[in-house]
């Protein structure tokens, strides 16, 4: 199996600048190393770029909404050349708007794909809800249909993911209209209450099960302020009582021995706010733990 490893220095969906720095600080800890040490062929020379002369207008709510559009359709792109050579994409951000563009890109290819979301927040947010104007908040709204903005207008070809196969894992902090759209749509959302009940690996299981239940494809969209800011300060819109370093880490493993999921994205790393890049080398550690990395 192979591995292409696609960099998106691209972080003016998310508030704060420094996520545009995620993609080198992930490789300089050590990520194509690992991923070779865990037996697969890994390319890393995929980098998506904002194309020159793409600005928003100033005072729109949506902030940068052209930029983010442009690289979601670079990305898009690539994505979809990626699987359709028959590589797994790992998508290594920037700010979890180019979620839009892995999205776009996969659902051309894959006719009825899951998505397995782990995230502090759901980002259902859409341009009529959206409290801070951030894309970042928005990306899973837009995967689902429920934006004005289409999968379709990024790729050509693209279609909308169907809620009974979306599940979001760690929210915990959700917007009022979010709310009332994860009712009204059916999608799945193991917030950290059902966490603490059941157990991670009772989530993750059922997760599987529902993503992957008559799909061809399960995409694995993680945000790493799903992880407790204890462990991963890095990031630009923390909030306490997230998983734990084992929970993150037993999430994956079980994500791993499914063998079901078909690309993954790691976003909102942000070295800038992080402390002495415990965040990036977790965010390495995590892929690896996804790509078969085990204790023994
Ligand atoms: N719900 C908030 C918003 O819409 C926060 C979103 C944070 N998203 C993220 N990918 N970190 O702005
Ligand atoms: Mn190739
Ligand atoms: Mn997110
Ligand atoms: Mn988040």
């Amino acid at each position: 199996q192979s591995i292409s490893i696609i960099r998106v220095p691209f972080g003016l969906g998310a508030g704060r600048p420094g996520s545009e720095n995620g993609p080198d600080s992930m490789l300089k800890f050590g990520l194509v190393k690992k991923l070779q040490g865990l037996g697969y062929e890994v390319e890393a020379d995929q980098c998506i770029r904002l194309p020159d002369g793409v600005h928003s207008q100033a005072g729109t709510k949506m902030k940068h909404f052209e930029e983010v559009l442009a690289v979601s359709g670079q990305l898009g792109e690539a994505v979809y050349e990626t699987v359709a050579a028959g590589h797994i994409p790992l998508v290594l951000g920037g700010d979890h708007s180019i979620a839009m563009g892995s999205l776009a890109g996969l659902t051309r290819h894959y006719s009825n794909m899951g998505v397995i979301w782990v995230d502090a927040h759901s980002d259902l947010n859409t341009e009529l809800t959206s409290p801070s104007g951030n894309m970042h908040g928005i990306s899973l709204a837009v995967g689902l249909g429920l934006s004005h903005i289409k999968l379709r207008q990024i790729v050509e070809g693209a279609i909308p993911l169907k809620p009974e196969n979306c599940v979001i894992i760690g929210a915990r902090d959700l917007d009022r209209d979010e709310k009332a759209l994860i009712r009204s749509t059916g999608l799945t959302c193991f917030t950290m209450h059902e966490i603490d009940r059941l157990g991670i690996e009772k989530v993750v299981l059922e997760a599987l099960r529902i993503a992957g239940n008559g799909t061809d494809g399960v995409h694995l969209s993680f945000d790493i302020d799903s992880v407790d800011p204890i462990e991963a300060p890095g990031t630009g819109t923390p909030v306490r009582g997230g998983l734990s370093y084992r929970e993150a880490h037993l999430s994956l493993e079980l994500l791993s021995e499914s063998g079901r999921i078909t690309s993954a994205e790691f976003v909102e790393v942000n070295p800038l706010l992080d402390r002495n890049n415990q965040t990036s080398k977790l965010a390495v550690e995590l892929i690896g733990s996804l790509f078969g990395s085990r204790i023994l």
